[in-house]
């Protein structure tokens, strides 16, 4: 039997027409309304059995949960609360719901805590809240495509089992297929990778930047948009061990251009959630309003979710170079007062997550784009600037986020990238390829990452990534 989206339904202008819809019971009252969701949307559509129009067994089946069939002939309401109903002349129950059974599951119809709902995510998409950020979530990650795709980029699969580690941070987790308990080794007793699946060591993605390049060098403008994998062992609200990552990278392209393009795609993004996600974003602000009220004054949002939203859209972000915001720090009243876990003692210090929220939500007020950093803490492969001790190194702070996108104009110097390599003990066969790039018509181009995750955690006003990805993985966990 063919049946309509609720969404399409609640918008339908035909009335004392039949429709057919299927979903799953949110509520049953007075053995006469059902609340029903599809996923379609946030709303429920309210269907209502007239005496004798089903029969006493169906009628008993009828519990939240279950998964029913409805036909019927849609109305104007007299309820409130919505539009049109729908008088129901057919129904079945496909899948039960014993209610029993329901009461240790976060779908009994009461208030559960987000980290219940946690511990149930394969439920938990059945929420209002969830169903809210996961349709969001898809809107933005078609933003992300259009974007680029409007703007001739090419999508680019980068791997994802890879042997170079691109940040050099170390923090990947290895891909091997040999036996746990019986490890061949070298005659200097470390692992033997030669007898491994793939004859060498190898590791999951932790960026798809330097294959990502290598296609910059031939396509011109391209992006990722893929998983990727951290074995920090970040125990955050901002971090995930897999989160998915957006790189664009652009030859020809220098820092400023790679500023514009950060902040022109974010941007559009979030004007296309305000567009296509005005349901899901008013249910979303109005569940933030709620939660407010229970924290006292001075923690309460100073502005509603859309209206922040709004604000990125409409506002400059504020670029502001690294020795400019070390000053800022240096004589910012919780540096002096010693607030700040870690105190700004001198040039050089890497910004904890407390001194960029300081700069974006105390001191500028506004998204800041932070630029050229001490070489010392960032990456080999950004550019070298003139004065020898800093890099063309980006990172875009957000209220509420800290750091949400990081991002370099590439070092296209080989002499210097070399150097950089040799400083830092990478060995050149490992990245013989990365350089090879250097080699045959070098040229200017920078790009960036920006976390997904941080992205709908921005847009959904969420507080705790895990809550912005279907299944999250963290250390100590990785149920389902
Ligand atoms: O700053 P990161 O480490 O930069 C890179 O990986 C570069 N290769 C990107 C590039 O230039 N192509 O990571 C980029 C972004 C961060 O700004 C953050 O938004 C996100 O990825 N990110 C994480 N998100 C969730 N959980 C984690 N553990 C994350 N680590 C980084
Ligand atoms: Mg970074």
């Amino acid at each position: 039997m063919k049946h309509t989206k609720i969404v399409d339904v609640l918008q339908s202008d035909q009335r004392s027409q039949s429709v057919t819809i299927k979903g799953w019971v949110r509520s049953f009252r007075n053995d006469r309304f059902i609340a029903v969701n599809d996923g379609s949307t946030i709303h429920t559509i309210q269907c209502v059995i007239a005496d004798g129009i089903v029969s006493e067994t169906t009628q008993q089946q009828i519990t939240v949960g279950a998964s029913v069939h409805i036909k019927g002939i849609l109305v104007e309401s007299e309820g409130k609360g919505q539009r049109v109903e729908i008088q129901v002349s057919e129904l079945t129950v496909e899948g039960l719901s014993d209610p029993e059974e329901l009461k240790r599951t976060i779908l009994s119809p009461k208030r559960h805590s987000l980290e219940k709902l946690r511990e149930q995510a394969h439920l938990r998409i059945r929420t209002n809240t969830f169903g809210a950020i996961m349709r969001v979530r898809s809107k933005l990650s078609f933003a992300v495509h259009q974007y680029f795709q409007k703007n001739d980029f090419y999508y680019v699969h980068t791997p994802i089992i890879t042997g170079s580690d691109a940040e050099g941070a170390g923090e990947s987790f290895k891909v091997t297929n040999l036996a746990l308990n019986d490890i061949p080794k070298t005659e200097e007793n470390t692992v033997d990778h030669s007898k491994d699946f793939f004859g060498r060591e190898t590791n999951l993605t932790v960026s798809g930047q330097l294959e990502g390049e290598t296609y910059a060098m031939g396509l011109g403008s391209i992006y990722t948009f893929g998983p990727t994998f951290r074995a920090e062992n970040s125990n955050t609200s901002r971090h995930l061990s897999e989160f998915w990552m957006i790189e664009p990278e652009v030859a020809f392209n220098d820092l400023d251009d790679n500023m514009d393009l950060a902040e022109d795609f974010i941007k559009y993004v979030v004007q296309y959630a305000l567009d296509n996600c005005a349901d899901d974003l008013e249910f979303l602000e109005h569940r933030l309003q709620q939660e407010d009220k229970q924290k006292p004054q001075a923690e309460r949002a100073e502005m509603s979710l859309r209206d922040k939203l709004s604000f990125i859209v409409d506002n400059n972000f504020k670029r502001v170079s690294y020795t400019e915001a070390i000053d800022i720090l240096k004589n910012s009243k919780p540096n002096k007062k010693k607030k700040f876990k870690y105190i700004i003692e001198e040039w050089g210090a890497d910004l904890q997550s407390e001194h960029e929220r300081y700069l974006v939500e105390k001191h500028f007020k506004c998204p800041v784009i932070l630029f050229d950093y001490p070489a010392k803490i960032k990456a080999f492969y950004m550019r070298l600037n003139e004065d020898g001790k800093t890099v063309r190194a980006m990172d875009i702070l957000f209220p509420g986020i800290g750091e949400i996108v990081g991002g370099s104009q590439r070092e296209e110097r080989l002499d210097v990238l070399k150097e950089k390599m040799a400083a830092l003990d990478i060995p050149e066969e490992e990245l013989w390829w990365y350089l090879d790039t250097r080699r045959f018509g070098t040229c200017t181009h920078s790009g960036f990452g920006l976390g997904f995750e941080r992205l709908v955690l921005f847009v959904t006003g969420m507080s705790n990534i895990r809550d912005v990805i279907p299944y999250p993985r963290t250390p100590m966990n990785a149920e389902f």
